[in-house]
């Protein structure tokens, strides 16, 4: 049966137009193009779009790319939810945006991905619907194997399975929303590794810092295609992105960013891309796609040596989406239901 669903701008596209660019064996339609590219601002990309009266979350929205997500959203008239694990540090930061933007419809609320019950907390209580949710945080390259309060391997813990877990609790009101966008930061990272079903939490596999962050952010993208999957005819739709490479504190652990001069961006050329997916028309029926430069990312055979682009065929496998959604529910049991 033909389903029918409605984005928040209220353009409409059939349950199968959707699905159908999910398929990687067969039925996926040409490489999605925007006028949009490298250098594009997240201000640019936002450019005519209203966002009044639509309630959007970023988690990690106090920081580096969050952080002019969150401004080029709330000058577009969101509300926004900034949910950070240090609410403290995150409250000037929110006040400096309400006064930059004029937009006083920003909050900050507590949300520690890494721990599932403060993901529950947040939660239980959020009520209403949410047109936008930006799975933003994330932490990376973490020296040493190390885990989280209930037992996962810190980065997929963190990036991952508390995204999920976050998504997954606040279906219903995503569902609510009558057009929904889940927005899903990943990484050119995500070549260094799938999604390891047989061992997630690297008890065989030797543990390697960019290996547990590329498994992070295989998962983040394959989330993307499981909500396409499973909740399209909810009208939620949901993509993923690289931002690009941007001087940040995620490189904390890693003495900097190292990308050469070149091909670095700055905060508000690596938010483009996500507010792209957040926002913008362009992308309106398009979901279980992965992005970066503000364009649809092409396929590759082989992880290039300098890392400049591209995805790898496993981060957007269906099957590999369908998998990773039964185990997560098992491992976050409780959330949500
Ligand atoms: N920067 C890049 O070059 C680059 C490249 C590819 C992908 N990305 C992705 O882009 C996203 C944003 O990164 P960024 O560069 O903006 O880094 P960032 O400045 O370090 O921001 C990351 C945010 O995530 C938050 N966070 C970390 N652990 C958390 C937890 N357990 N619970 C809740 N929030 C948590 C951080 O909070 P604290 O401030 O409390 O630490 C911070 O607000 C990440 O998903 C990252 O993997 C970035």
């Amino acid at each position: 049966m033909t389903s029918t669903t409605t984005n928040i701008f209220g353009a409409t596209s059939t349950t199968e137009e959707v699905l159908s660019g999910t398929d990687l064996r067969g039925k996926r339609i040409l490489g999605l193009t925007t006028p949009f590219g490298f250098h594009s601002t997240a201000t640019e990309v936002a450019a005519g779009v209203d966002l009044t009266g639509k309630r959007v979350i970023v988690t990690g929205g106090a920081a580096g790319i969050g952080i002019e997500t969150v401004r080029t959203l709330a000058l577009a008239g969101a509300e926004i939810t900034l949910a950070v694990r240090r609410p403290d540090a995150a409250r000037p930061v929110a006040e400096k945006l309400r006064q930059a933007t004029g937009n006083a419809a920003l909050e900050v609320r507590p949300l520690d991905l890494s721990d599932l019950r403060s993901v529950q907390s947040f939660v239980d209580d959020w009520t209403g619907p949410l047109h936008i949710l930006v799975n933003n945080a994330g932490i990376m390259a973490v020296p040493e194997l190390e885990k989280t309060p209930q037992g996962f391997e810190l980065q997929f813990g963190t990036n991952y399975l508390g995204h999920f877990a976050l998504t997954l609790g606040l279906h219903r009101a995503l569902a609510a929303a009558h057009g929904a966008r889940v927005v899903s930061v990943s990484s050119i990272a995500h070549l260094f590794s799938p999604v390891i079903f047989d061992d997630l939490g690297f008890d065989f596999v030797p543990y390697t810092p960019f290996g547990a962050y590329g498994q992070s952010k295989s998962a983040a993208m394959l989330l993307s295609v499981g909500i396409t999957r499973k909740w399209a005819e909810d009208g939620i739709l949901s993509n993923s992105l690289n931002p690009g490479a941007i001087a940040t504190g995620l490189q904390k652990h890693t003495g900097g960013l190292k990308t050469p001069v070149e091909r670095r961006k700055t905060p508000e050329q690596g938010a483009a891309t996500s507010v792209l997916l957040a926002a913008s028309p362009l992308l309106e029926g398009i979901s279980g796609r992965y992005f970066e430069d503000c364009n649809e990312a092409e396929l590759l055979t082989k992880r290039p040596a300098d890392l400049t682009g591209g995805y790898a065929a496993y981060a957007l496998d269906t099957e590999n989406a369908d998998r990773l959604w039964d185990v997560s529910q098992q491992l976050v049991r409780g959330i949500g239901e």
